[in-house]
């Protein structure tokens, strides 16, 4: 019986550490140099050298939103200078977040300091994992295999705050591959560049998601869809960005993934995504790559400051050869479908997560 379980843990795979570092919450004084070109095994690996200062920003950002769009739970890591990017400074650049909305429309949303943060990898994997000392919240990512024999990524988001009121887990179990704003991350070497002083990586574009959490009593369970990406900066969000549009959503077969915005000099950038079955349709920094327009009430483009929510995001990728991918957006659920020659004319209703900044006067 012993010799059995001998050689079985031999038998096991053993996930080395391959990398850890440790962020101080600290800022550092002085200039900061942002990451811009991907490397092997680094999608999710902090993105300032030497670190974070007052005007910079990185952040880790999950998100899964139910079924019928009704409940949503978002959690963010922050290492952010207090002009950095526009949460809320507690004291130092370490905090994290959750934000979310209960099926009744109730809003929740607590922030915590964090008093370091421990980020590490195994060796076999970009999956990363990060404990935020002393704040109860912290992920873990893990290399799994779907049963299609996929390689696949699982991150658990764990918050144990109970001073907070809140208890429980965030699953994220990923459907299409990680790309950043150009192509795939099976591509190392090529830009992280969003736009001008903004960069971006998206580890999990579509994941199966689960949420269970205990807040102040109440059990918040629901299964949807799920996204994992993060963001960083080297000069304050707010003066990069006059409008952004940014979302993801599950169709049927389909998981998309716009970004389309207009820098402070007003020129518009694209990074569009769209995976059919787990397999990449399109993603493309091209010029009209993915067009996305608002309609309806506060359906002014481009928005002001003062323009509400949209009643309505119009999403159209352009695959090529005369094919377009149409999504059409109204509070939280999408319908779409292929569009243009080939069209196989069926359409498809899902959940969506977007965020709308609206920077200009
Ligand atoms: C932060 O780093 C950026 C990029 O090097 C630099 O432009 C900026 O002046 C720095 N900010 C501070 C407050 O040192
Ligand atoms: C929404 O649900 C929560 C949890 O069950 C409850 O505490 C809250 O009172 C509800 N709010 C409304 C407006 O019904
Ligand atoms: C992540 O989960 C794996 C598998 O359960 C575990 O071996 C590992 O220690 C965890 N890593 C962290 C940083 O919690
Ligand atoms: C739980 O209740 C406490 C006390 O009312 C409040 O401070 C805290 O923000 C609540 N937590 C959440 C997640 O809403
Ligand atoms: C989106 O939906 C609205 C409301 O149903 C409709 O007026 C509009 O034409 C639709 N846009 C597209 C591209 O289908």
């Amino acid at each position: 019986m012993l010799r059995y379980v001998v050689s079985a843990l031999a038998l096991l795979p053993v996930a080395a550490l391959a990398e850890s570092v440790t962020l101080p919450n600290v800022l550092h004084d002085g200039p900061i140099t942002p990451d811009g070109i991907s490397a092997k095994g680094h999608i999710d690996w902090p993105k300032l050298l030497p670190g974070v200062n007052a005007t910079s920003y990185d952040w880790w950002y999950f998100d899964v939103v139910s079924a019928d769009a009704k409940a949503s739970a978002t959690v963010v890591f922050y290492n952010s200078g207090p002009n950095g990017f526009i949460n809320t400074f507690l004291g130092g650049p370490l905090s994290a977040s959750l934000i979310g909305v209960l099926p009744n429309g109730t809003v929740y949303d607590i922030s915590v300091p964090a008093t370091s943060a421990i980020i590490s990898r195994s060796d076999d994997s970009s999956a990363t994992s990060a404990v935020y000392t002393d704040s109860g919240f912290s992920f873990n990512g893990t290399s799994t295999s779907t049963h299609h024999g996929k390689a696949a990524q699982r991150y658990v988001v764990t918050i144990d705050a109970p001073e907070l009121g809140v208890t429980g887990t965030l699953t994220l179990d990923s459907l299409a591959p990680a790309h950043y704003p150009c192509g795939p991350d099976s591509s190392p070497g090529q830009t992280e560049l969003l736009f001008p002083h903004v960069w971006w990586s998206n580890a999990v574009p579509d994941a199966a998601g689960e949420v269970d959490l205990l807040i102040n009593g109440t059990e918040v369970k629901f299964d949807g869809v799920g996204y994992h990406d993060k963001n960083w900066g080297d000069t304050p969000f707010v003066t990069t960005t006059s409008t952004w549009y940014w979302g993801h959503a599950r169709l049927g077969p389909y998981s998309i993934v716009w970004f389309d915005a207009f820098d402070s000099a007003g020129v518009e950038h694209y990074s569009g995504y769209v995976a059919k079955d787990g397999k990449v349709l399109l993603g493309s920094c091209a010029q009209d790559a993915v067009v996305v327009r608002p309609w309806g009430i506060n359906g002014e483009f481009p928005p002001k400051i003062g323009t509400g929510v949209p009643q309505g995001l119009e999403v159209v990728f352009d695959l090529g050869y005369g094919k377009t991918f149409w999504a059409n957006r109204t509070l939280g659920t999408v319908t779409g479908g292929l569009g243009g020659g080939g069209c196989d004319g069926r359409t498809y209703q899902g959940a969506s997560l977007f965020e709308e900044f609206k920077l200009t006067q």
